[in-house]
């Protein structure tokens, strides 16, 4: 049995590594307008630091990376992070999740030191309302990262979109076409009430089933796979004669818990068990011991619950446990 065994049997395999709570862009789902007080430099984990989690986390079963944020892009020396971790024994597969913005200058030296492969958000293909979800940035930039990042052989390439009722939600046959066309994995992502004014959320979260629907409506025939390379969440689909396929990640309506694989490391250098839970366990004063890190993953898995509880703050009931008061920038999504 992997020493990364939880109370309900789940084998955790993967870590999701933020390494910065920053960002360039200010997503009305994620962050608000004014954005939020972001750590001091000195509160962040250095790479090294990161490097000695990792191996410890390694040594118990620790296999697949994802390098998250805020945006990690904006932290400078990336690729020296990604070259000292796939150097780790037991390390098989590193990957990025961006929003993409500074990825056409990455790519290439992400690609060198060892990267595998890229998430790349996309919540709409046109600029203005880019501008609107976004508030910053632009689209065009996006775009000419996800076409930098084929060239650099990153494969497979997904986008990750989040539906917004009465936002993007028009959207869903344009980017179901874009999987026909291209040879590109277009994940469609409910939106979760991590750190957020519940207003909001209410009023904007739609369930996935809506893009299944589109797809039929679009005469476009989908049918469930599992050969996409991923570590997550994603429910995936080809459609019949297109180049792409597409993803479902829909935690509320139709929770995807008991396959959960993954811990999270904040960049502030909290074990975080559960997206939507309170608890994590700051590793700073273990760092020199890899037998203390250690300890530290197996007390985070002891602490991770069953499952989180979105459906029920949707629904308006009382929760068992506090959801994290971190935003999703705090955490790394
Ligand atoms: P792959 O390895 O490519 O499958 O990556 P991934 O889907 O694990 O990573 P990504 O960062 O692209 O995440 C896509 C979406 O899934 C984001 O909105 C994440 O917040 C969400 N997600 C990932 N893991 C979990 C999870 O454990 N619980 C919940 N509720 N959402 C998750
Ligand atoms: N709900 C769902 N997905 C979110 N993301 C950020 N905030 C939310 C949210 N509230 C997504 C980003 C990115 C990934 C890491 O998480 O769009 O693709
Ligand atoms: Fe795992 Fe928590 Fe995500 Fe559920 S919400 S899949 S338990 S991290």
């Amino acid at each position: 049995m992997s020493a990364l065994t939880d109370r309900f049997g789940r084998v955790h395999d993967y870590l999701r590594i933020s390494v910065t709570d920053r960002c360039n862009l200010r997503c009305l789902y994620c962050m608000p307008e004014e954005g939020v007080k972001f750590e001091p430099a000195e509160n962040l984990l250095s790479y090294d630091q990161i490097a000695q989690v990792v191996r410890a986390g390694a040594e118990l079963g620790i296999s697949k990376l994802r390098i998250t944020g805020g945006e990690p892009l904006v932290r400078p020396g990336l690729p020296d992070l990604v070259r000292e971790l796939a150097s780790i024994p037991g390390i098989r597969d590193i990957s990025l999740t961006t929003n993409g913005v500074l990825l056409a200058d990455q790519a290439e030296a992400l690609r060198a030191a060892g990267l595998r492969r890229v998430n790349i958000s996309l919540d709409t293909l046109d600029p203005a309302r880019f501008r609107f979800i976004a508030r910053r940035g632009d689209l065009q930039r996006v775009l000419q990262g996800i076409e930098a990042a084929a060239e650099a052989g990153f494969s497979p390439i997904k986008l990750n979109c989040v539906l917004l009722k009465g936002i993007n939600e028009d959207e869903i046959a344009a980017f179901l076409e874009m999987a026909v066309k291209r040879p590109l994995h277009v994940r469609f992502i409910e939106y979760m009430p991590i750190g957020h004014a519940d207003d909001n959320w209410r009023n904007h979260y739609l369930p996935l089933s809506r893009v299944l629907e589109i797809a039929k409506q679009n005469n476009l025939e989908a049918e469930p796979m599992t050969n996409v390379l991923g570590n997550g969440p994603s429910e995936d689909f080809r459609i019949k004669g297109g180049a792409g396929t597409f993803g479902l990640i829909h935690p509320i309506s139709d929770q995807f818990c008991a396959r959960c694989n993954r811990l999270r490391l904040t960049a502030d250098g909290n074990l975080q068990p559960c997206l939507y839970w309170v608890d994590e366990l700051n590793v700073k004063s273990a760092l020199g011991s890899p037998e203390a890190l250690e300890q530290l993953f197996l007390r985070a898995l002891d602490m991770k619950p069953r499952n989180h509880e979105m459906a029920a703050k949707l629904a308006d009931e009382a929760l068992t446990h506090e959801p994290t008061a971190r935003r999703m920038s705090q955490i790394g999504g």
